[in-house]
């Protein structure tokens, strides 16, 4: 644990402000940093963005707009009058559409980097000393910076489990590599039913390949809700996914993976595995262990402020290890930022809201049903069908999916909202204020929700306490 130190008084602000990493921990940090008077400098080893923009939350979701879009007209199509004769799958386009849209939002950060005076290096960093960084340009010129405080935001990467024969197979890819392939593979197998896993099957899936998802646990979708993951395995085989649950991988082989399960030993021919088994904060080559910089797990250790155990360095994004989330990163660039120009701010990943944007999306903010019966909260758990909302049923004529709502009793107040259903990463934001505010029903009762409008959804739960 990093011990909490006392405020940063108004004379040890930092006047100069160097920032490792240029995604979203790094660019928010930097913008925020100089708008608050700070010179500011941020190297970024490849391209700004980091993982969010070229590899991560937004190629992704250009790929599962294409998926919808094909997955919209061939299930919903005829019943809502548009009849096709076929939908055909221009594979290249897809690719291509992402790759215009990656350029322009990392074009957009850089830009908006220099309209905020941010002197923006390309380099790699590497602390020579505490608040001593050496940056190697790609021309091979070193410049030694001593800035008054660093912000490390250097990202994560892929883990890679110690199953036999995954280094060595050329069919083998990551999600990374899985965003930009020239051909599509007419069967896959993914390792991991986690949030990457999901979002890549629903992908493949819905442009035409035969998906096989293998977990080693009970359930897909980590600590979502038991039922949304329920719901959400039932929809997703309907689309023509398969799942092996509590199922070890043993080995990968050439062009396919052997797993076991409690029924025996089985072999799954593919003509790709995508390996989705979590992600690792990655601060590799930075030198932070020679400055005595905490670790653990490999993951820097960070207090509420974003401070780690060495004065005047801070870390925010995933090489902290806490939310690998792009919008738990601006948080916490925004904490950190206050914390070391003097303004009192601390983080809070209770109310940090999660999104799966698969079709049907999954999105949830607070506790859940198991953790606030760990903390021995007495909750209501009340559950609307999104059919109630008029707008979600003209949409989805089949109506699946529901918003779940707890209250506690004691402090009168909504302390978890769990959605599953078209557009509820639009939503789950108002939901996230509710249980930010801790907000008493009664006054929640005097929201008013434009109709119609799947966020209806929301109220109609309300209703129910
Ligand atoms: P994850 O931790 O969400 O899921 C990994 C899954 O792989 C787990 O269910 C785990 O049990 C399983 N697994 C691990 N080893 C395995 C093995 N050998 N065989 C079978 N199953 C195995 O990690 P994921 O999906 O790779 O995502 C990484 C990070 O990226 C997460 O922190 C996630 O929150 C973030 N992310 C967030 C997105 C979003 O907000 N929509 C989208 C994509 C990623």
């Amino acid at each position: 644990m990093v011990k909490e130190r006392s405020e940063t008084n108004g004379q040890n602000r930092a006047k100069t402000v160097l920032v490792i990493g240029g995604g979203p921990g790094g660019y928010v940090a930097a913008i925020r940093a100089a708008q608050l008077g700070a010179a500011v400098t941020l190297v970024e080893k490849e391209k700004l963005g980091g993982t969010c923009l070229n590899r991560g939350c937004i190629p992704t979701k250009c790929l599962l707009r294409s998926a919808e879009l094909i997955r919209d007209i061939r299930e919903h199509g005829a019943e809502l009058g548009v009849r096709t004769k076929g939908v055909e799958v221009d594979f290249p386009q897809i690719i291509a559409h992402k790759n215009q849209i990656t350029k322009t939002l990392t074009q957009g950060v850089g830009a908006l980097l220099k309209m905020n005076g941010v002197t923006s290096i390309q380099g790699e960093a590497v602390f020579t000393a505490p608040k001593t960084v050496e940056v190697t340009k790609p021309d091979g010129v070193r410049e030694t910076m001593t800035p008054d405080a660093v912000i490390i935001a250097a990202g994560s990467g892929n883990a890679v489990p110690p199953i036999p024969g995954i280094k060595e197979n050329p069919c083998c890819i990551d999600s990374t590599r899985a965003l930009s392939l020239e051909t599509l593979p007419k069967t896959m197998v993914i390792i991991g039913g986690g949030v990457i896993g999901l979002e890549m099957a629903c992908y493949f899936a819905s442009i035409g390949t035969k998906v096989t998802v293998i977990e080693m646990l009970p359930k897909i979708a980590g600590s979502t809700d038991p039922e949304i993951c329920e719901l959400l395995m039932r929809t997703y085989k309907k689309q023509g996914m398969d799942f092996c649950l509590n199922a070890r991988v043993e080995a990968v082989t050439d062009r396919s993976v052997v797993y076991s399960d409690a029924s025996g030993r089985h072999e799954i021919a593919c003509g790709r595995v995508l390996l989705s088994a979590g992600r690792r904060a990655d601060v590799t080559g930075l030198n932070v262990e020679a400055l005595g910089i905490a670790l653990e797990r490999g993951a820097v250790v960070t207090d509420r402020q974003m401070r780690t155990n060495v004065p005047g360095v801070w870390a925010v994004g995933d090489c902290n290890g806490k939310l690998m989330l792009a919008h738990t990163a601006y948080r916490e660039a925004e904490v950190a930022v206050n914390d070391m120009l003097g303004k009192k701010d601390a983080i809070d990943y209770s109310i940090i809201p999660s999104v799966i944007y698969t079709t049907p999306e999954v999105a949830c903010v607070g506790e859940t049903e198991q953790s606030a019966r760990e903390k021995g909260l007495d909750v209501q758990v009340v559950k609307a069908p999104m059919a109630l909302s008029g707008r979600y049923l003209a949409e989805n004529p089949k109506g699946t999916g529901f918003c779940k709502l707890l209250y506690d009793r004691k402090n009168r107040c909504v302390v978890g909202v769990h959605m599953v259903g078209s557009y509820v990463s639009e939503i789950i934001y108002g939901a996230a204020m509710m249980v930010h505010s801790k907000l008493p029903v009664q006054h929640l009762d005097k929201i008013v929700f434009p109709h119609p409008t799947v966020g209806e959804v929301v109220r109609e739960a309300l209703f129910l306490l």
